[in-house]
């Protein structure tokens, strides 16, 4: 039977390589170059290029922008990523598995990037990653946590944007073009043609942006419970004040956006679970909680449950744990009177909270149950990762702060796009501008990197 509410985690758990025999665990993924990135014109930038957000975590499953990429430009609809750095589209090779983009498949032509160019050792670093000729293709591999995987070859190709600032832009940024995609489980393939790599590591499209002097970096998303919102790369629009700032973890700063250990309360009580370390994870649609922490929240919730009107609802087949009314429910509304909110409160920094009311971690199905938005993190394979996903990430801009290694977030009205203090064209103003960002014009074609077509890792078809 197929199931209605999709999931998915796109966090990323591997990253494979072909010259490099084997592959290695996430722990050891992005290494310690990190650091040396902070551009030395961080100081002196400061623009923004701002993109609609489509999506919504129930009944979609992801928030995604409509990305206009090459030269002429090509509409690509990305799923939109903080928890992997690389960004991949599905590309015009015989493929498995793959979306077809609204426009077309990437085509490359002849932008194949060469082994040695800094974004292919940054998604092989471990120090193993050895190119057999430098101007050999560079091929990746990527699985993610819910065991959905990509492989294909980075290209180079332009992304035009636009930015706050007034100015058009065409920088030349380097991504995938995945020729072999698998999904996870019963899942259907994702309506999204791709992935947009928002992670820390160095070949993510911030740090790419970044290092080419173009914007500070910092990116953010402001995720509507009503579907859409905005997505936002530089700090032009990040308010100066009212926002929850928590330090990054420094021993997974280099892997993913973590935060911790944070204490977690239900209906204003502490559960007594401690010490969880969080990721925050736009790529991720539901949250995960630890087996101790999730168990701890459902025993707390089923305890709140006896004696009211709710009951499981085993034939719910969007989420696991679900109970049904007397009546179907239509809205989180109707069951406020039965669930109370949580909250993650981060312990390193004094009063730092992450409010989860109702709506950011319980659904209402199509069915009219409710059900659990959190999910059990070690079942799937997470061990003691918790992450913080789209549900729980709605109607708040959360900032991912790279300059100054910390995570924010305030509460906001994600329907709009904030007022920030600048003479813009009205259009500005308006919810869902139809083409911020992404503009129409053609580009000078761009020169040539090598000229070569791709050789297809598997040997089933040549291209
Ligand atoms: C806007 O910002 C970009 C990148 O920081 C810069 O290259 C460009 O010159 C700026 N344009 C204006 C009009 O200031
Ligand atoms: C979680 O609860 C299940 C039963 O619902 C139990 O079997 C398991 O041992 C518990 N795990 C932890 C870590 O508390
Ligand atoms: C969560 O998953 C763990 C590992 O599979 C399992 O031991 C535990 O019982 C699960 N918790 C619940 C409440 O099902």
């Amino acid at each position: 039977m197929e199931e209605k509410g999709k999931k998915k985690v796109f966090l990323l758990l591997l990253v494979m390589f072909s010259t490099f025999q084997g592959c290695f665990s996430a722990a050891s993924q992005l290494s310690s170059k990190i650091k040396s990135t902070q551009s030395k014109t961080a100081n002196s930038i400061g623009s923004t290029a701002v993109f609609p957000i489509t999506g919504n975590v129930y009944p979609l499953g992801y928030y995604s922008v409509s990305l206009k990429i090459g030269n002429p430009p090509k509409l690509f609809d990305l799923d939109i990523d903080t928890g992997s750095d690389l960004t991949w589209v599905q590309c015009d090779a015989p493929c498995k598995g793959c979306t077809k983009p609204r426009n077309a498949l990437y085509n490359p032509k002849n932008n194949l990037v060469p082994c040695k160019h800094p974004v292919c050792s940054a998604i092989h670093s471990s120090g193993n990653h050895q190119c057999e000729s430098p101007t050999d293709q560079c091929d990746y591999e990527v699985e993610y946590a819910d065991h959905g995987s990509s492989v294909g070859v980075l290209v180079i190709d332009q992304f035009p944007l636009r930015l706050t600032n007034g100015s058009v832009l065409g920088p030349r940024l380097t991504f995938g073009c995945g020729y072999d995609q698998s999904n996870p489980g019963p899942n259907q393939p994702p309506p999204t043609a791709g992935v947009l790599g928002l992670g820390v590591g160095k070949a993510s499209i911030m740090s790419q942006l970044h290092s080419l002097g173009l914007t500070r970096n910092v990116l953010g998303h402001c995720l509507s419970g009503r579907g859409g919102g905005y997505l936002f790369l530089g700090d032009d629009i990040v308010p100066s004040s009212g926002i929850a700032w928590t330090p990054m973890s420094s021993s997974s700063l280099e892997k993913h956006y973590s935060s911790g250990p944070a204490e977690l309360f239900y209906g204003g009580k502490t559960t007594g679970i401690k010490g969880l370390q969080t990721i925050f994870d736009s790529g991720s649609s539901y949250t995960y909680f630890n087996s101790d922490a999730y168990n701890t929240t459902l025993n707390l919730i089923r305890k709140d449950l006896s004696g009211k009107p709710l009951q499981d609802a085993r034939d719910e087949r969007a989420l696991p744990i679900c109970w049904k009314g007397k009546k179907p429910f239509k809205t989180i509304r109707d069951v406020r009177d039965y669930f109370k909110p949580l909250l993650l409160k981060f312990t390193k920094t004094k009063n730092v909270q992450l409010q989860i009311p109702l709506e950011a971690y319980l659904i209402v199905t199509e069915r009219g149950n409710v059900c659990l938005g959190i999910l059990n993190g070690t079942e799937v394979g997470l061990g003691n990762l918790n992450i913080i996903g789209d549900i729980s990430l709605q109607d708040k801009m959360v900032i991912y702060d790279n300059e100054k290694q910390r995570i924010g977030w305030v509460s906001s009205n994600c329907d709009r796009l904030p007022n920030v203090d600048r003479d813009y064209n009205e259009d500005f103003w308006q919810p869902y501008a139809a083409d911020f960002g992404i503009i129409e014009d053609n580009y000078p074609a761009i020169a040539e990197e090598i000229n070569k077509p791709i050789k297809r890792k598997s040997s089933e078809s040549e291209l």
